[in-house]
C-alpha cells in the first residue's frame, strides 16, 4: 500500500530539482502525477518539453503512472490546461503542489520592471493560476454532493518568511504573498474538502547552486554513507504527508530541510500602545519606539 494510491496529483515545476523529486516520491507512493515544467533557465527564460518527459519516462519506467505537461504556470490557460489534462488523464484531482520557481535577483535601485515582473508571474500569480482552476473544480465536485478530500502544498521560502534576503526584493515578496496566499485559501476551501498547507524548503538545485554565497555550501562532497542534508529528496517525504488524504493539517507553513522540519509562525502583536483619544505625533514618538 503505497501512502497516495488513487490520489491524482499536479505537481509545478517538477521535471528539475525539489519537484521532480516530489513526483519521483509521489509516483513511487502510488499517485499519478501530471508533471509539469516549462524547461527554462533559471531567470525563465526559454522552454524545453525535456524535463517533463524525462521525469515521466523515469517514474514508467519504475511501473509508476504519469503525464507530461510543458505549459508555463504564469498563465491563467497554462493553469487551467494543467488542472484540465489531470481530469482528462486520470478522471479526477486530488492534489496541487505549486513548486514551479524562477530567480531574477537585484537591488532594489537597480532592479529593472521586467526582473519584478517575472518573478511575481511565475511565483505569485503561478501559484495562484493553478489554485484557482482546481479551487473551481473542486467547489463543482462539492456542491455536486462529491465532497472532495484535497490538498495544495504551495512552496515559500525562507527569504519571504524567516531570512530577508537583500537583493531578492521580488522573490522575497513574491513568497511572502504566498505564505499569506496560503492561510486565506485554508481558511477558503475547507468548505469544500480543502486543505491547504505550504514549505520553505532548503536544498542543492540548480537555483541554489547558482546564488552567490550558497553555491559553494550546497556543492560540498558529501562523503559515501553520510546523510546528505542538501539532497533535493529530503523535502518530498513531508509534503506527500500533507497530500495524503488522512492528513488533517491545513492552514500551517513548514520550514523543511535535512532531517528538520520546522512549523513557522507569522505575523503576531509584539507591543501595543494605547490612547483614550485621537494620537498625539509627539506621544506615538515617546511610547513607540
Ligand atoms: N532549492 C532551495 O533551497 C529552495 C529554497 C526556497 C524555496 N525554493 C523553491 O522551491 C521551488 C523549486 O525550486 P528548485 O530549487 O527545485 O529549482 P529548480 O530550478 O531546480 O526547479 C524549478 C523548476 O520550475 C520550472 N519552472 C520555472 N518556471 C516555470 C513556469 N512558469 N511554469 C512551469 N514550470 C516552471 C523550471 O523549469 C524548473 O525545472 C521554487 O519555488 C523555489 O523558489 C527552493
Amino acid at each position: 500500500m503505497g501512502a497516495l494510491d488513487g490520489r491524482v496529483a499536479v505537481i509545478t515545476g517538477a521535471g528539475r530539482g525539489i519537484g521532480r523529486e516530489h513526483a519521483l516520491l509521489f509516483a513511487r507512493e502510488g499517485a499519478s502525477v501530471v508533471v509539469n515544467d516549462l524547461g527554462g533557465s533559471n531567470a525563465g527564460e526559454g522552454a524545453d518539453t525535456g524535463p517533463a518527459q524525462d521525469v515521466v519516462d523515469e517514474i514508467r519506467a519504475a511501473g509508476g503512472k504519469a503525464v507530461a505537461n510543458s505549459g508555463n504556470v504564469a498563465l491563467w490557460d497554462g493553469a487551467q490546461n494543467l488542472v484540465d489534462q489531470a481530469l482528462a488523464e486520470f478522471g479526477r484531482l486530488d492534489v496541487v503542489v505549486n513548486n514551479a520557481g524562477i530567480l531574477r535577483d537585484g537591488f532594489i535601485a537597480s532592479l529593472e520592471e521586467l526582473q519584478w515582473d517575472a518573478v511575481i508571474a511565475v511565483h505569485l500569480k503561478g501559484h495562484f493560476n493553478v489554485l484557482r482552476h482546481a479551487a473551481a473544480y473542486w467547489k463543482q465536485e462539492s456542491k455536486a454532493g462529491r465532497q472532495p478530500q484535497a490538498a495544495v502544498v504551495n512552496t515559500a521560502s525562507a527569504s519571504g518568511v524567516t531570512l530577508p534576503n537583500a537583493g531578492q526584493v521580488n522573490y522575497g515578496a513574491a513568497k511572502a504573498g504566498i505564505a499569506a496566499m496560503t492561510l486565506v485559501a485554508a481558511e477558503e476551501l475547507e468548505r469544500y474538502g480543502v486543505r491547504v498547507n505550504a514549505i520553505a524548503p532548503m536544498a542543492r538545485t540548480r537555483l541554489t547552486l547558482a546564488t552567490p554565497g550558497m553555491g559553494a555550501i550546497f556543492a560540498a562532497e558529501v562523503p559515501e554513507g553520510e546523510f546528505d542534508a542538501f539532497s533535493p529528496a529530503n523535502i518530498s517525504p513531508l509534503v506527500a504527508y500533507l497530500a495524503t488524504d488522512k492528513c488533517p493539517l491545513t492552514g500551517k507553513v513548514f520550514a523543511v530541510q535535512g532531517g528538520a522540519i520546522s512549523e513557522l509562525g507569522g505575523w503576531h502583536d509584539v507591543k501595543t500602545i494605547e490612547t483614550d483619544g485621537p494620537w498625539e505625533i509627539d506621544d506615538i514618538a515617546g511610547r513607540l519606539p
